[in-house]
């Protein structure tokens, strides 16, 4: 969506992987805090995101919408005004049907009323569902009145489409949303992640900035073991997917703050060469994905999906890069710099991935970049 937002992914945290009903004003007070204090902020982190659950179950006799007087008995404009303090942005949910995915009033045919209302308290972002009575509707007309109401309301406001995939949004998504789902809910738990990452490679061409495709948020830290964690950052990072933290920033491990605060992947996360990146080889257990980057090099997860360790191994050649008797090899894990004289090889750790940045032979070819077969972009 051409409004100024998401020109690259959206950083940021929700709460909904963690806390799901359970948010209240103290955790989101509590998580800014955290997100300026852990280096989340510096490292570019800035949407905190309040996911469904936020309101009072009817609206007030005027037809607005009310903050739950119990979970923000302070109020949505005192809460947005302190992130803003923090220097972060705030966004909250609804949903285009007559009711949010937990029951609670939702945004269909009360569009410019709720974003108004959203406006008024200083609402940055918008997460916008596709539960409730659709009243007949099709997803692209539900999802087009309240960008337009969005806009109308003179303040920018990021607009993220969560229809899970469905009613072809990669058709009509970029001119509708800075992002969209492309699959259904994320779990934190190695099974579910592969299976939103297998989803992917299909939607690969629709993505550009302002226009994001999205898998769904983190679970870095949340269910998952720490080698896990990183292949799984390493992996959306590759995809341009939005990085929007799901775990508990204030208890979060040292080594969960350490793999979010990875400057060198989210420096892959924001980049755009043309297109976000894809899986070229498939070999069952282990796999290769490629993007290509703006300064001409390619970056690179090598991912071992199986049992044990094994080694994963690419060439220059295969990723796209000129003939060159060495290539540069950044490794954004160890944050240590190697040469290749053309292959990239290493011990992969079950459920693992490394992630590199190669250099040399004359640069990428871009957003011509060759793609599996059965994975053509649209
Ligand atoms: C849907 C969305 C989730 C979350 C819940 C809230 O399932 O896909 O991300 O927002 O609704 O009820």
């Amino acid at each position: 969506l051409e409004n100024g937002l998401g020109r690259t992914p959206q950083l940021g945290w929700n709460n909904w992987n963690s806390f799901g009903c359970d948010v209240n004003e103290s955790l989101v007070r509590q998580t800014a805090d955290v997100m300026v204090s852990s280096g989340m902020a510096a490292a570019g982190y800035t949407y905190v995101n309040i996911d469904d659950c936020w309101s009072e179950w009817n609206r007030d006799a005027g037809g607005n919408l009310v903050a739950s007087r119990t979970k923000f008995p302070s109020g949505m404009k005192a809460l947005a005004d302190y992130v803003h303090g923090k220097g972060l942005k705030i966004g909250i949910y609804s949903s285009a049907g007559l009711t949010t995915c937990a029951g609670f009033p939702a945004g269909l045919g009360n569009e410019q009323r709720d974003a108004d209302l959203w406006a008024s308290w200083g609402i940055d972002y918008l997460k916008y569902d596709n539960c409730g009575d659709h009243q007949g509707r099709t997803a692209q007309d539900r999802y087009t009145a309240m960008r337009d109401a969005l806009a109308r309301t003179g303040r920018p406001i990021l607009f993220a489409i969560c229809n899970w995939g469905n009613d072809n949004v990669v058709q009509w998504g970029a001119a509708t949303g800075n992002s969209w789902r492309t699959t259904g809910d994320i779990e934190g738990n190695w099974p579910s992640v592969m299976g939103i990452l297998d989803a992917q490679p299909r939607y690969a061409g629709a993505s550009r900035p302002g226009a994001w495709n999205d898998p769904d948020m983190l679970e870095v830290g949340h269910g998952l073991t720490d080698t896990e964690s990183r292949a799984h950052f390493s992996l959306w990072a590759l995809l341009n997917a939005p990085l929007l933290a799901g775990n508990d920033l204030r208890t979060m491990t040292a080594a969960t703050r350490d793999i979010l605060t990875n400057t060198e992947v989210i420096a892959v996360n924001q980049d755009w060469g043309g297109r976000q990146g894809n899986r070229i080889v498939d070999n069952g257990n282990t796999e290769v994905w490629t993007k290509p980057m703006a300064n001409g090099s390619v970056a690179v997860v090598l991912l071992n999906r199986g049992s044990g360790a094994t080694t994963v191994s690419t060439t220059a050649a295969q990723i796209g890069l000129g003939s060159a008797s060495s290539y540069s090899v950044r490794d954004l894990w160890a944050h240590t710099t190697g040469t290749s004289s053309g292959t990239i090889s290493t011990s992969v750790p079950s459920h693992g991935a490394a992630m590199y940045v190669v250099s040399g032979g004359g640069g990428n070819p871009g957003s011509t970049f060759s793609l599996l077969n059965n994975e053509s972009a649209r």
